[in-house]
């Protein structure tokens, strides 16, 4: 059976956290809201990755974006691990403009019988805990204000996540939304750059909603699909 995927609405569970207890579609509001998976607390790339998060926080923020964890570890444990986070994070300078924040302002919620991770999608078959139980997966999804899944990603234990990634993926999607879907982000796309007008929008129309006009790629089909403009 497929798992929770992009275009799926993200089930409103209800589970204990940091910050006591969380409904997710009354976290998500009317904003976005980035919900992340880690295998184990006091593992050693998780913690790395914890703390990046707690280091990008301000970015997303500054976005309108709320971070949400989630691992099976209990709310206890989560407590205490987010120490080590903090002094490891306190140690690096890999946030954004050398800004520096360790710690961890996010909710990190626990689920301990491994029934959210399945309705979440972020069961890794292949990371098992001690008693042979499967761990979650590197599991990234950012919701949309109306609950539904935007954008996924999904990378195993051995792998950590890249951050920069994870928020220029957002400034795409963000970008998007505010024109309502009528702009896309090429490849390597990056705040500042151009974008790409989407195949739904005829030229006349892009002329009316882009005053700066739009350069249309000579390509060989000459079909002039590929239109770049600012935004
Ligand atoms: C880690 O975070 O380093 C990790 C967690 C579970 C399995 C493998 C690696």
């Amino acid at each position: 059976m497929p798992g929770l995927t992009i275009g799926d609405t993200v089930p409103n569970l209800e589970l204990d956290s940091t910050h006591g207890k969380i409904r997710i579609h009354d976290f998500v509001g009317d904003g976005y809201v980035i919900i992340f998976s880690h295998p184990a607390d006091f593992t050693p790339v998780c913690t790395t990755e914890m703390a990046a998060m707690a280091s990008y926080a301000s970015e997303f923020e500054k976005r309108g974006v709320k971070l949400l964890g989630i691992s099976c570890d209990d709310v206890a444990s989560h407590k205490e691990w987010i120490k080590d986070v903090e002094a490891f994070s306190s140690k690096q300078q890999s946030s954004p403009g050398g800004a520096k924040s360790s710690k961890v302002t996010f909710p990190i919620m626990a689920d301990p019988e491994r029934s959210a991770i399945k309705e979440l999608n972020m069961v890794d078959p292949d990371e098992k805990d001690g008693k042979g139980v499967s761990l979650p997966s590197r599991t990234l999804h950012v919701v949309g204000p109306d609950k539904v899944v935007k954008l996924s990603f999904l990378y195993p234990a051995c792998t950590g996540r890249n951050m920069d990634e994870v928020l220029r993926a957002v400034d795409s999607l963000l970008t998007a939304a505010k024109h309502k879907g009528k702009v896309a982000t090429p490849a390597n796309w990056k705040p500042g750059d151009r974008a790409v007008i989407g195949p739904s929008v005829s030229d006349e129309e892009a002329k009316k909603m882009f005053p700066d006009g739009f350069e249309t790629a000579d390509l060989p089909s000459n079909k002039g699909y590929l239109r770049f403009t600012k935004v």
